[in-house]
């Protein structure tokens, strides 16, 4: 029997050979479907991959009547409807460890670049401004990194950040005091973090319980110029609040890759100065985007022919 598997976004193609190496495998990659072409096409298929711009929703798993299995090539599956995607025995994986490391990594760039007013600089620069005046940065030494969720990438922001010479205060609800100290960072609850921290990064998933965790009540206990950096998913901090608490001058900065809604162009939070971002690119690497893919290629692969899931 020869399944068919559907890659409806652009993965690595070194990452894909061990779907494109199985006998009983055929391959389709077709990255530009509309959400309406997706929902006719599915029909034909027995796995699909996504990373996070194809939107699996209720409709879509609805149509998929010989669909076994959705492979996500990345940690975050909010873009499935995992409801629908269990209702209908449609099994969904992951692969949560393959791009750590380069998601931690962009949050570093991404909190330097902030302290540092880099992007700022270099605009400026490229638009014939020597102005050395308007871009004056900090230091991360000496000052408190919140981090709120410290699993995967958030412990290795940590560890990163520690080398910064940071402070450290961390909350997630896994975190005991014991592994706190283990780790060599401070334990609190989500306002400890936020009314002692300088600059605060979020490395949560996206669930209902995180879903505006960073909101205006939040901003309003947070030290005046505190700054932000989110490279987990838009929508753990409320963009309306984001905008407010820096208009209003309370948040000095905010480093952004992930919106509430992307694409994000013409976004209002893109016509403040403070604010730096990235498209979401966080797990954009070379290596990061071949470990994914592999990840998850191997476990659709390995699934399809009669094996267990080992990300599910
Ligand atoms: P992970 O599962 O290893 O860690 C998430 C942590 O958040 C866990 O330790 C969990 O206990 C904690 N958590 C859950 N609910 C919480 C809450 N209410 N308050 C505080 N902490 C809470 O995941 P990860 O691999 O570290 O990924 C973290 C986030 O980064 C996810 O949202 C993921 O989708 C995102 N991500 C983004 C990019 C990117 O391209 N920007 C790349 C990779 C991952
Ligand atoms: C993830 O959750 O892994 C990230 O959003 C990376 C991605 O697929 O772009």
């Amino acid at each position: 029997m020869t399944f068919k598997v559907l890659i409806s976004d652009p993965l690595s193609e070194e990452g894909i050979q061990p779907l494109e190496a199985a006998d009983n495998i055929e391959v389709v990659v077709s990255t530009d479907l509309s959400p309406e072409q997706l929902a006719e096409e599915i029909g034909k298929y027995d796995a699909l991959l996504v990373r996070s711009q194809t939107k699996v929703t209720k409709e879509i798993i609805e149509k998929a009547s010989k669909l076994k299995i959705i492979g996500r090539a990345g940690v975050g599956v909010d873009n499935i409807d995992l409801d629908a995607a269990t209702e209908h025995g449609v099994i969904v994986v992951n692969a949560p460890d393959g791009n750590t490391n380069s998601a931690a990594e962009h949050t570093m760039a991404m909190l330097m670049s902030l302290a540092r007013k880099i992007p700022q600089a270099f605009y400026a620069l490229k638009n014939q401004k020597w102005d050395r005046k308007s871009h004056v940065g900090v230091e991360l030494k000496g000052k408190t990194l919140g981090v709120i969720g410290l699993g995967r990438i958030g412990a290795e922001v940590a560890t990163r950040a520690k080398g910064q010479r940071m402070n450290i205060i961390a909350y997630d609800p896994f975190l005991t005091e014991e592994k706190a100290d283990q780790m060599g960072v401070d334990y609190g609850t989500v306002e400890d973090v936020v009314r002692k921290a300088d600059f605060i990064t979020v490395h949560t998933p996206l669930l209902k319980e995180t879903k505006h965790l960073i909101n205006k009540a939040a901003f309003e206990l947070m030290k005046d110029g505190v700054q932000i950096v989110n490279c987990a998913r838009g929508g753990i901090i409320d963009e309306d609040a984001l905008y407010e608490a820096i208009v209003n001058k309370k948040v000095a900065g905010a480093a952004l890759d992930v919106f509430e809604q992307e694409p994000a162009v013409n976004h209002k939070l893109l016509e403040l100065p403070e604010v730096i971002a990235t498209p979401h690119l966080g797990a954009s690497t070379v290596e990061a985007q071949e470990n994914v893919a592999i990840d998850v290629s191997e476990d659709v692969a390995n699934f399809l022919s009669g094996g267990l899931a080992r990300n599910p």
